[in-house]
């Protein structure tokens, strides 16, 4: 996806601390619905983890057994993964990734595919996936519509951020992978899962300095946004805990058909 001059892996470089500190995990459903969507257990399975960033994605992978290589091509983003990640980490490009045909079960994209060529980095999943091998990705998402106080928030985000994506724009969806999955010849299946993020304000404030809309704006307006934001946000939750409706949108896509079809 093209954006702009300072590529994806360079934004979100100059913010992988508070992207480190801040950003949400996923919920248990997501990997259990991962599993049933995939048709493959996690435990024991080989995974290339793409735009594995901090390694919120490759944590919670690991955490479920599955034998995890991370890629990235942000050697800040992947240098607070090594910190604390016990896993293979590498500096590579996800359109053009560094492995043999075949060497993994499953490819996964957390929060990261739009970053990606569409079709360079599904040929690229496909390729090094086996005959039995899945591709999968994944977006964490507000559920504006489940809140007043978000749905407000999102709107002075879009207004704010010229680069913003989000539940404010008109039309927004989420990126195309299930299309593209079809179209490579994998069986697609999608689904979402609704949670529910407790998080203290000045965490809230932390994740939103490490949106990529809010990484391109200049120091003084992102001070702005968030002392903004702060007020805003602390008059609905006097005791700065926030709760935030959440939904993961999720896809897979299967080489092999349940049933061998
Ligand atoms: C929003 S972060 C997602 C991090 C992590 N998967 C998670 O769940 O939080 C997106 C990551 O994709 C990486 N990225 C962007 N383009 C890439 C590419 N072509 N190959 C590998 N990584 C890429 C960026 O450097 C960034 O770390």
């Amino acid at each position: 996806m093209s954006e702009g001059l300072e590529e994806s892996h360079q934004l979100f470089g100059r913010v992988a601390e508070e992207y480190d500190a801040a950003r949400p995990r996923y919920p248990e459903a997501l990997y259990v619905a991962l599993e049933e969507q995939s048709g493959m257990r996690l435990a024991g399975a080989r995974v290339v983890d793409v735009g594995a960033g901090t390694g919120i994605s490759t944590r919670g992978l690991l955490d479920r057994g599955a034998r995890v290589a991370a890629v990235d091509r942000s050697d800040r983003m992947l240098s607070r993964l090594r910190a604390r990640t016990a896993c293979g980490a590498l500096l590579a490009d996800g359109n053009d990734l560094p492995f043999r045909d075949g060497a993994a079960d499953l490819v996964t994209y957390a929060q990261s595919w739009h970053w990606l060529d569409p079709a360079l980095s599904v040929a690229e999943a496909v390729r090094v996936t086996g005959p039995e091998g899945a591709v999968a990705a994944w977006w964490n998402t507000v559920d504006a519509g489940k809140a007043d106080w978000l749905a407000a928030y999102q709107v002075r985000l879009a207004e704010s951020c010229s680069g913003y994506v989000g539940p404010a724009l008109p039309g927004w969806s989420m990126p195309p992978i299930a299309g593209v999955m079809a179209a490579a010849g994998l069986a697609v299946r999608e689904t979402w899962i609704g949670w529910t993020r407790s998080v203290r304000l000045d965490d809230f404030l932390t994740d939103l300095r490490s949106r990529s809309y809010v990484a391109r704006l200049n120091g003084h307006e992102v001070e702005e946004l968030v002392n903004r934001e702060r007020a805003e946000i602390g008059r609905v939750f006097a005791d700065g805990r926030l709760t935030v409706p959440m939904r993961v949108y999720l896809a897979t896509g299967r080489k092999s058909r349940p049933g061998g079809g």
